[in-house]
């Protein structure tokens, strides 16, 4: 019956831009096939019901939020998306599947009469300035109606009348949210399809009818991934048609669950790579780590988001503004939205500071879009660095700890030449100090020391890739079987608690391509020889490469040391808008980097691919050593 189900969604869709796999996926396409719809140039930024409120929304709440971000000049620095989260919906109205939002919490909507609407909310964010969102699920029901305690704001009825989710009704919905309600955004959940299984209590007793494809966050080899992409395809059809202008965002919420931190960056605007966010320092560390390793799949049009911003709560609350601190500073490097989840009618100046910062702000919208990677990974402290449109770059200094640590910060470390004098200005105090080769800074436990940075850059002619993440696309990254990532973070302040077996690791995309590390973690090498700058990937991948001006692409090429299978040969070549530039001689563990080098003059996309025979990828990564473009 599943199968008949997905197979039946797969013949209604029409052929789209989220196409079906080519039959060679390492065939060059001459095309960037990252998610560019809708408008997430940058990542979205703005303010969210959740975390303040949960499902105890209503229209003053919202509205009154709204203002501040108004009154409180937030608009004017960005935050725009004003978004309903869980909780709005009455019921879905039998026999027309007409969905009736809860007109006792939003009076406005009761100028629909018999069939409330919510054009007269958005009109007025609209008249503000601003834009709005709203919250669905794939499956037929929501989060909270599977998780809330009490029923008070969950959708009221029959089964089929608290059936909230797009399941079975995306056009109609779409068509009722975008064309008719006017909404700018949409956040659509897993839930729907990972709570409502055959042996859930509440699907025995009746109260919820089973909804599959199952989506099991606890096993990505207990999912069907390929169900979920069509879903989100369907989804993302259906946006398209209501919103001819393309003024729109997919928000796809299935918290690093199905491999979705791999191909998340096909689906939707933001993705996000980890479970929910809560008010506590462990939590951040998860979220953070789920994200901060996948800067090649975030770009202009595509980002990572490990959840909205939690600052007002708990661990990053008023009386906690280091760690307040730290969270927008990092959420900024890693070019996540910044979605306020505080009720702003009472927030206190010293955090409004923190999301006022425009410095910072500017870090997370700069139009280059690239992530921040890593380049000194401990498990205490990291340091990250993004390079921003003007050449600058921008350096975090992550202490994970709770001990102080002193920090030598090199130009290596910036990929700036160790002989000129670095400028640093600090974001939060403004202060501006200088250096060269090498400075020693104090950050204090759980403190993110964060500056905008000027400097000689030590490749003058152009940028390694590496630099670049959001013009690097892994289309195709080599991993075949889904792992889970044993990097990231496993807090005991986990949802279930201390009470049960823990968080064990459950976020698959280990192994997946990376800037200036192996597939691994490992740094770069091949045959012996380092390379600090460079692209790891697995065996079978194909990166694409956006190219403004650069009229040379150089790079050293080897299956990296850290490959377990020591006889496979791989073939690198290079690709100028689907043509064949420059391909290397097949190159086994141990043999020395091969140079390669091709004119780019003119050429819109390079793709790089690493061809191997067989399948075992995750036994044979490979290294784009320095892999750069350089502009004369
Ligand atoms: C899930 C999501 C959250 C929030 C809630 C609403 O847990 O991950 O961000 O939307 O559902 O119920």
């Amino acid at each position: 019956m599943k199968k008949l189900l997905t197979a039946c969604l797969i013949a209604a869709l029409p052929l789209t831009s989220v196409a079906a796999a080519p039959a060679d996926p390492l065939a060059p396409t001459a095309r960037w096939s990252a998610y560019t719809a809708g408008r997430a140039a940058t990542p979205p930024m703005g303010w969210s019901t959740w975390n303040a409120f949960a499902t105890d929304i209503d229209e003053d709440k919202i509205i009154g939020s709204a203002q501040q971000i108004i009154d409180l000049g937030l608009a004017a620095k960005g935050y725009r998306y004003i978004n309903i989260d869980d909780g709005w919906v009455l019921k879905r109205r039998m026999p027309d599947g007409q969905m009736i939002l809860r007109a006792d919490k939003f009076p406005s909507a009761r100028a629909g009469g018999d069939t409330p609407t919510f054009k007269p909310f958005t009109d007025r964010l609209h008249a503000m300035g601003l834009k709005a969102g709203i919250y669905s699920d794939l499956g037929r029901n929501t989060c909270s109606e599977a998780w809330s305690e009490t029923d008070t704001d969950l959708p009221k009825g029959n089964v089929l009348e608290r059936e909230a989710g797009l399941y079975g009704h995306i056009d109609q919905d779409i068509a009722l949210y975008f064309a008719e309600w006017g909404f700018d955004f949409i956040k659509v959940d897993g839930c729907g399809l990972r709570d409502y299984g055959p042996q859930n209590p509440h699907v025995l007793s009746g109260k919820f009818r089973a909804t599959g494809p199952y989506l099991d966050s606890g096993a990505v080899t207990r999912t069907d991934i390929p169900a979920i992409q069509e879903m989100f395809r369907h989804i993302n059809l259906a946006l398209a048609r209501n919103n001819p202008d393309g003024d729109y965002i997919l928000s796809l919420c299935i918290w690093g669950a199905a491999n979705v931190r791999t191909w998340g960056k096909d689906y939707g605007a933001i993705s996000r790579t980890s479970d929910d966010i809560s008010p506590a320092w462990g939590r951040l560390l998860v979220n953070y780590d789920s994200s901060v390793t996948r800067s090649l799949y975030a770009h202009p049009g595509s980002w990572n988001d490990p959840d909205m911003l939690h600052i007002g709560a708990g661990d990053f609350d008023a009386n906690h503004l280091t760690e307040a601190r730290s969270h927008f500073a990092l959420w900024a490097m890693l070019n996540a939205p910044l979605m306020i989840g505080t009720d702003l009618r009472k927030a206190p100046k010293a955090l409004l500071d923190i999301f006022g910062n425009a410095d910072i702000i500017a870090l997370d919208q700069d139009p280059a879009g690239n992530q921040a990677t890593l380049a000194h990974d401990s498990s205490d402290v990291q340091i990250l660095v993004k390079t921003l449109a003007s050449g600058d770059k921008a350096v975090a200094i992550f202490n994970r700890s709770s001990g102080g640590y002193d920090v030598d910060l090199s130009a290596s470390h910036l990929k700036f030449s160790d002989t000129a004098p670095i400028e640093l200005t600090d974001l939060w105090t403004k202060e501006r100090t200088s250096f060269t080769r090498r400075t020693r800074l104090h950050v204090a436990p759980r403190e993110t020391l964060i500056f905008r940075a000027h400097g000689t850059r030590s490749l003058p002619s152009g940028y390694y890739l590496s630099e670049q993440p959001g013009s690097v696309n892994p289309a195709v990254d080599g991993t075949v079987r889904p792992q889970v990532d044993p990097t990231i973070f496993r807090t005991a302040a986990g949802w279930a608690g201390t009470g049960g077996a823990g968080d064990r690791p459950t976020y698959a995309g280990w192994g997946g391509a990376r800037a200036d590390s192996a597939p691994y973690g490992q740094t770069l090498h091949i045959a012996g020889k380092p390379f600090a700058a460079g692209i790891g990937a697995l065996a079978n991948s194909r990166l694409e490469v956006r190219n403004k001006q650069a009229t040379r692409f150089t790079t050293m090429v080897g299956v990296d040391d850290t490959a377990t299978d020591k006889t496979r040969p791989v073939t690198f070549a290079v690709y100028g808008d689907g043509k064949l530039l420059v391909t290397s001689a097949p190159l086994k563990w141990g043999m020395p980097a091969l140079p390669l080098s091709a004119p780019v003059a003119g050429v819109k996309l390079i793709e790089l691919v690493a061809r191997s025979t067989g399948a075992d990828n995750e036994r044979l990564p490979v290294t784009w050593g320095e892999a750069a473009l350089l502009e004369r």
